[in-house]
């Protein structure tokens, strides 16, 4: 029987960067610079990070405009996936979404990534539209999908705050 182990979702602080940065290595072939995160840091949708036994164990940024919030990054340290930790902050995002005037939320994956398009797939985005070439090392198009903020997210889509992960590390 897995234990169960609890994941705290807050705010991206200064002294997170260089474990962030080191998921960020590990995670993309075109990994964002420091000055990105920091920038996140000083911007209205600060991105939000997962913290598991006082270990920071994945993160998530996104932009907002008007009614649009954009995910622009999201990654689980290898060590801790597929535990419910990327949906965890992608609810996370949507409740926060939710709370101000938005009303849609869009990100853009790689055709190839299987498990982020099969978390998001869960969590209710579709397919709207495919950039040629959007992403470099490797090369690739995207796919764009989008969500539409639902009546019952802020009361449905849990805590927003905290919750329970599966498995043991
Ligand atoms: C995408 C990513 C953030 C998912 O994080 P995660 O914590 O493992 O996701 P979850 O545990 O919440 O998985 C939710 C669902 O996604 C799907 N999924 C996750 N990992 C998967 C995998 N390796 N293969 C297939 N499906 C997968 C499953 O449907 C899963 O539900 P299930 O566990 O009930 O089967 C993580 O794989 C990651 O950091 N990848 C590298 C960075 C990246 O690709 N980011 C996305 C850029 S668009």
């Amino acid at each position: 029987m897995p234990a169960k182990e609890s994941v705290e979702v807050r705010l991206l602080v200064p002294a997170d960067l260089d474990r962030v940065l080191e998921i960020e290595a590990a995670s993309f072939g075109d990994p964002w610079p420091r000055a990105e995160f920091e920038g996140g840091i000083r911007s209205e949708a600060p991105p939000i990070v997962a913290v598991c036994e006082t270990q920071l164990v994945g993160y998530l940024c996104s932009l907002a405009a008007a009614a649009e919030t954009h995910i622009t990054n999201i990654a689980v340290d290898a060590a801790w996936q597929k535990r419910g930790i990327g949906t965890l902050l992608v609810k996370t995002c949507i409740v926060r979404a939710a709370r101000g005037s938005c009303q849609w939320v869009y990100l853009d994956v790689r055709p190839s990534n299987r498990a982020a398009r099969a978390l998001y797939e869960r969590l209710g985005f579709v397919e709207i539209f495919r950039r040629q070439s959007y992403y470099i090392r490797p090369r690739e198009d995207s796919l764009v999908l989008a969500r539409p903020i639902r009546p019952g997210d802020v009361p449905g889509m849990g805590t927003g705050a905290a919750g329970d992960i599966r498995g043991k590390r």
